[in-house]
């Protein structure tokens, strides 16, 4: 048996523990610290895909796109998100813990095809948050992946994001039409509800693991009317 290596240790903002990154031969994994266990492992990534998939299916034909991924992880959503639209395109990835920006520029590049390196892509380290408080409408589709489902797993302060405030401000900050698309481990009425409240049309999609197979996660799709 090949055995874990750690390459990497960090610090998550405002005591939200630590970020451990390691290596299986060809496998890695992030984990957090404590009893809150893995976070991303290089092999199975699909539903991260498919939260890009649904969240920018509307984007095919769009000229000068403009998309938001919060967070980076391994680099998965961004990826896919890169191949929903066209070249006049922008995808703006936040990523609040830049350790992990060097990871995906370092060993963990590969697993999604170095998605850091489109000339379409621009890094924001830093705190999705800040992306999402413009007032302005600046994004076509905002992809969200920074805890396991609508509560603030990471740090507690991605708590703002779910709630009605913070859905208010995501709301004022899409363009037209533009959609708000949230992974989770699994579906949630009452946010639901709450994204029905702040104005948007609301549906979810059960999507796997992996291709076909796994466990079922559910991509919230909440579309400016
Ligand atoms: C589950 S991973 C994302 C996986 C990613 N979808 C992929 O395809 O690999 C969650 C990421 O969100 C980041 N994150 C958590 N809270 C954040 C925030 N408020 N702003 C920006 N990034 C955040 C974490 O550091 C981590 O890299």
């Amino acid at each position: 048996m090949v055995p874990w290596v750690e390459l990497g240790k960090a610090q998550i903002p405002n005591n939200g523990g630590e970020l451990k990154f390691s290596q299986r031969g060809e496998e890695f994994s992030i984990r957090l610290s404590g009893i809150r266990g893995e976070l991303m492992n290089s092999r199975v990534y699909n539903s991260e895909k498919e939260l890009s998939r649904l969240g920018c299916a509307h984007l095919k034909s769009t000229n000068k796109a403009h998309v938001l991924v919060g967070g980076l992880g391994m680099g998965y959503t961004l990826a896919a998100a890169l191949n929903m639209v066209n070249d006049s395109a922008q995808v703006t990835v936040a990523e609040l813990i830049p350790e992990v920006v060097t990871w995906n520029q370092g060993p963990l590049g590969n697993c999604a095809g170095n998605p850091l390196n489109d000339p379409r892509t621009k890094v924001h380290v830093g705190d999705v948050k800040e992306q999402l408080i413009s007032h302005q409408p600046t994004f076509d589709a905002v992809l969200l992946d920074v805890d396991n489902g609508p509560e603030g797993l990471t740090q507690s302060d991605n708590n703002w994001i779910y709630s009605p405030a913070g859905l208010q401000d995501i709301y004022k900050m899409l363009r037209p039409k533009g959609v708000l698309a949230i992974w989770s481990a699994g579906p949630d009425r009452l946010f639901s509800l709450r994204l029905k409240k702040a104005g948007f049309e609301v549906s979810t999609q059960v999507v796997r693991a992996r291709p076909g197979k796994g466990s079922k996660h559910t991509i919230f799709l909440a579309k400016k009317r």
